[in-house]
């Protein structure tokens, strides 16, 4: 059974076609990293693993279900201005939210629980638990959400651009805490524009302008000719250079 599997894919949104026949598959326990310029589609995959929109043909499934029936077991955190960070919530109040299945809804305020501690030291959020989410950085911010996910108990990550706009220490901090949960069998998929930090970390790579360009190891995919293909032009060249620079100070 694979963890993810997309079969022929597309998505139309009116008379917008934003995905055409994309196929790909993963086992359990890898790094997915979904890459493409902006529109490219990236979000809708995601949208697609989450059941939140449906492909108007082809197939989808995650864990080997339907993604409608697999709510619990997958955890989506939206690209970050789809989400409201005024609320008066505090750091353990939302990671707590993800106990609201199993706890019901009356109960997930009372959260002390061993669950949410587990996941609250596994983002190194402990010291920061009765914080405000509004008064975190952004990168505090997406490790709640994350502490959130795994306190649900989810098998498989949807992550949309959680790096976007974190400075290189949060950055590395989340990327591991991400290592962490693929080596205890946990499957990543994320969007992102950091191409450099797929390079060793993930173990697939796809790259996406509303089609596959292509998918596969990062070492075999990110070759001159593929990126070309998905950023078009040839601004992609200096780039490749650069990438080179990134992947050996890394
Ligand atoms: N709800 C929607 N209604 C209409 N068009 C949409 C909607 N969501 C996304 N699109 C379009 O679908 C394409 C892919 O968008 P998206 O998946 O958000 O790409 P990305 O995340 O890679 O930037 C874009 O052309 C976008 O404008
Ligand atoms: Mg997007």
């Amino acid at each position: 059974m694979y963890a993810i599997e997309l079969e022929s894919a597309t998505l139309r949104y009116d008379d917008v076609v934003a995905l055409r026949e994309v196929t790909f598959r993963s086992e359990a326990g890898k790094m997915i990293a979904l890459i493409g310029p902006n529109g490219a589609g990236k979000t809708s995959i995601l949208k697609m693993l989450a059941g939140l929109v449906k492909p108007t043909s082809g197939r989808v499934k995650v864990l080997g279900k339907d993604p409608s029936k697999t709510r619990g077991l997958v955890a989506y955190t939206p690209q970050r201005e789809e989400v409201y960070w005024e609320y008066p919530l505090t750091v353990r109040d939302v990671v707590a939210m993800g106990n609201i299945r199993r706890r019901g809804v009356f109960r997930w305020l009372d959260s002390h629980d061993s669950r949410v501690d587990t996941a609250l030291r596994l983002v190194m959020l402990e010291d920061l638990a009765s914080r405000k989410i509004s008064e975190l950085s952004g990168g505090q911010q997406q490790r709640t959400f994350l502490a959130r996910a795994i306190c649900q108990g989810g098998e498989v990550y949807l992550l949309d651009e959680p790096i976007a706009g974190l400075d290189a220490p949060s950055e590395t901090i989340l990327l591991e805490i991400l290592k962490t949960l693929r080596d205890q069998g946990k499957t990543i998929v994320m969007a992102t524009h950091d191409i450099s930090a797929t390079l060793e970390i993930f173990d697939y790579v796809a790259l996406i302008r509303n089609r596959l360009v292509a998918f596969g190891p990062p070492k075999e995919v990110l070759t001159s000719e593929n990126l070309a293909n998905t950023y078009g032009g040839s601004t992609i060249a200096l780039h490749l250079d650069d990438l080179e620079k990134v992947a050996k100070w890394r």
